[in-house]
């Protein structure tokens, strides 16, 4: 009998990494290389129990030579890029390295975790690098000799646990929010839903080759984050708006450190209010139909029991 395919993850302990590696292993059908600086740590040890091979590579520039080793013997590879601060810049050329090392190595089958192209949609009026640069590697990865597909995750839900995290003023948790109040945006547990969604594209590669899918969990606006979470902690919670920059540096004072950063958080805050986050044509619907366990906010609160404090994903 031949050995199940085999697939490399690039960033294979973040969030969107660690999801696919865990949904790849859990369907019995595919062979997981982990690709993650920290080989020793424990969820890359809790990912080698269950099967995974760990292969120590940096997520950085200047590694061709080593990611075209851990490519090689691969049926597919899933790319994503790590969070790039700017001044920092490399983003594009970092996914146009990571391509070109998975073609070299005789790779069948890529998925990209892209975005849309806010440059474009907004004829440069909004600067959200981050998207445009994902944008860009997706245009790169299709003029390549290989069979790609892209997935598009929402805002995460986590970004509230993780880095825009509720606080306490007298008795009621506050939370500031980058969205105006009443703008329903899409949202997404990177950690439960981009694996489904590799597995079904790597299942049906033709059915998606050359395909861009959207990954969400719940279509819902700030005010109703918010009263969510209320009905399922029990706990007072309220809104407060971080969409404007005197109000994102009212809440997060440190951000005035980088400027630039905060203009790319507005800028990405701005674009999907007044362009929406995905274009017009995109199926909304369709991570929610592979998915049966998809998560809703209610649903993510009611699986994970998250109270409001501050939740670390590293490792
Ligand atoms: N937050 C959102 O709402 C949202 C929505 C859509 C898309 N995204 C995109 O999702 C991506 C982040 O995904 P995630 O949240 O799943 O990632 P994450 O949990 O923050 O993990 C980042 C991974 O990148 C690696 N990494 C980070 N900095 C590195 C460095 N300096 N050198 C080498 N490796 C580095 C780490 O690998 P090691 O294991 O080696 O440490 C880690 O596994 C970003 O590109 C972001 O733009 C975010």
């Amino acid at each position: 009998m031949l050995p199940h395919p085999l697939i490399t993850i690039v960033g294979a302990l973040s969030k969107q990494g660690r999801s696919v590696a865990h949904a790849l292993l859990e369907s019995g059908r595919y062979r997981v290389r982990a690709l993650t600086r920290r080989v020793n740590s424990l969820e890359a040890q809790r990912l080698a129990s269950v099967g995974a091979e760990l292969v120590n590579v940096p997520l950085e520039l200047g590694y061709k030579q080593a990611m075209i080793e851990a490519f090689t013997g691969s049926h597919g590879v899933f790319l994503m890029t790590p969070p790039i601060a700017p001044p920092a810049t490399h983003e594009a050329e970092l996914g146009m390295e990571l391509a070109n090392s998975a073609v070299e190595a005789g790779v069948e089958h890529l998925v990209f975790s892209s975005l849309e192209n806010v440059d474009e949609v907004t004829k440069s009026q909004k600067f959200a690098p981050h998207f445009t640069d994902k944008a860009k590697i997706e245009a790169y990865i299709r003029t390549l000799p290989v069979r790609s597909s892209f997935i598009y995750l929402a805002f995460f839900y986590t970004n509230l646990l993780e880095y825009y995290t509720p606080r306490m003023e007298s008795d009621t948790l506050v939370f500031p929010i980058y969205l105006p109040r009443d703008f329903h945006a899409p949202f997404v547990d990177p950690l439960s839903a981009t694996g489904p969604a590799v597995l079904e594209i790597f299942s049906y590669p033709e059915e998606y080759a050359g395909k861009s899918m959207p990954v969400i969990g719940d279509i819902l606006s700030p005010d109703e984050i918010v009263s969510t979470f209320t009905r399922v902690t029990g706990k007072k919670a309220a809104y407060r708006s971080a969409y404007t920059r005197e109000e994102l540096l009212h809440h997060f004072p440190d951000f005035v450190a980088n400027e630039l950063l905060m203009r790319e958080l507005l800028g990405m805050a701005e674009y999907a209010t007044e362009y929406g986050y995905y274009r017009k044509e995109r199926d909304l619907s369709w991570s929610r139909k592979i998915n049966p366990n998809s998560l809703t906010w209610e649903k993510f609160l009611r699986v994970t029991g998250w109270q409001g404090q501050p939740q670390s994903f590293g490792v």
